[in-house]
């Protein structure tokens, strides 16, 4: 299995477990923990050994380090985030930050962050260089090993980049679907030496046999992953067009004996600048699903097969994040803005 180095000292594997599923609020299922901490163990067998949370995460910093605790003689490498909330980003100083990032390290029992991912919520709120300047001295001082971004267009990495920055990754969304980092910051990335962190290759699940020819779910959804990726579905040309994706990913999958996705996260790993995929897991079955993507290869004939397809979709407009920074629009109703004040 293929390790990317972010960094010379610094590796990640090709499947990062994410953990944003395991929040409270998330979904009206309970995560069985058992089944939970088998699919980190079964994944860390299998080379994967890179967990992604958040600070606004609720409660999921505080399992991770349960596990870390567990598991005393085993590696496990978190991805946390620095997402200070969108209505304080006028009065974030430096001893919010350090208050934050403490809070994180005592979370996640550790005493250095192996990668903190920045998001800083409304580019017009001056401050978000100083911010992220703050993080980095963090950094020197031993508690953050690298620094990275999450939800960031092309234009404002750039400003962070050229302002020293020192950034070795982006968490964004991307997706056979959703192909907005394709056009800008991947390029810019490979440009300037960072990769890619690609959550979204399942839309939230979507992308799965199970909704192959299924009729459109109305009403509510089991979870607010699903609720979130039903609407970049009607971005990308509604539900009509997931069908004609899903069949395509079905036949390429078919032909390999995997699943749809398997197909959906390998092209993605494929993408130029891509570091990893990041899956949401809740149990084991599809985190041993998933290990099947780590020994599929397509070839260039499916490659193009799903280039016919997708080059035919629309996609949600301009650059990564800027359709869900938009007020007036449907992926901004559904967003929390202020978790780091209710989840200290
Ligand atoms: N920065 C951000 O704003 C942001 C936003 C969203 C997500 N993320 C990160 O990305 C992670 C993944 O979230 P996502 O939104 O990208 O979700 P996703 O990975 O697209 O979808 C997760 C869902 O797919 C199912 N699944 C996993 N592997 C499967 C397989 N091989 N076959 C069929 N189904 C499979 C899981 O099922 P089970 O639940 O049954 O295991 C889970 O419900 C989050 O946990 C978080 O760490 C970050």
């Amino acid at each position: 299995m293929m390790r990317r180095f972010l960094a010379p000292d610094y590796s990640v594997p090709p499947v990062i477990a994410g953990a944003w599923q395991l929040s409270e609020g998330h979904s009206s299922r309970t995560v069985d923990r058992a089944s939970l901490f088998a699919a980190w163990d079964l994944l860390a067998a299998n080379g994967c050994d890179t967990l992604d949370c958040a600070d606004i995460y609720t409660g999921v910093e505080t399992l991770i380090g349960e596990y870390r605790a567990a598991r005393p003689h085993q590696r496990v490498q978190v991805h946390t985030k620095f997402v200070p909330d969108r209505d304080a980003l006028a009065q974030v100083d430096r001893g919010y930050v350090t208050r934050i990032i403490d809070r994180s390290l005592e979370r996640l029992r550790t005493d250095a962050l192996d990668l903190v991912q920045f998001h800083w919520w409304r580019y017009e709120v001056p401050g978000m260089i100083e911010v992220a300047g703050f993080l980095d001295d963090l950094r020197r001082a031993g508690k953050i090993r690298h620094l990275a971004l999450t939800n960031t267009n092309t234009s404002q990495t750039h400003a962070l980049l050229d302002a020293g920055i020192p950034l070795v990754a982006t968490q964004v969304q991307y997706s056979v679907l959703d192909r907005r980092p394709a056009a800008q910051l991947a390029p810019l990335a490979q440009r300037r030496g960072m990769h890619l962190l690609c959550y979204g290759s399942l839309a939230g699940g979507f992308l799965d046999h199970a909704w192959r020819g299924a009729n459109d779910p109305q009403g509510t959804l089991e979870n607010r992953s699903l609720t979130k990726y039903r609407l970049v579905i009607d971005d990308c040309g509604g539900w009509n067009a997931l069908q004609r994706v899903l069949n395509t990913l079905g036949d390429i999958a078919e032909r390999h004996g995997v699943g749809i996705a398997n197909v959906a996260q390998r092209w993605m790993l494929d993408q130029p600048g891509t570091g990893a995929v990041i899956v949401g897991f809740r149990g084991e079955a599809s985190a041993r699903r998933t290990l099947q993507t780590l020994a599929l290869t397509l070839t260039p004939d499916d490659h193009a097969h799903l280039a016919s397809v997708l080059d035919e979709l629309p996609m949600p407009a301009g650059d990564v994040y800027d359709a869900e920074r938009d007020p007036q629009s449907a992926h901004a109703g559904i967003i929390k803005y202020n978790l780091n004040a209710t989840n200290a």
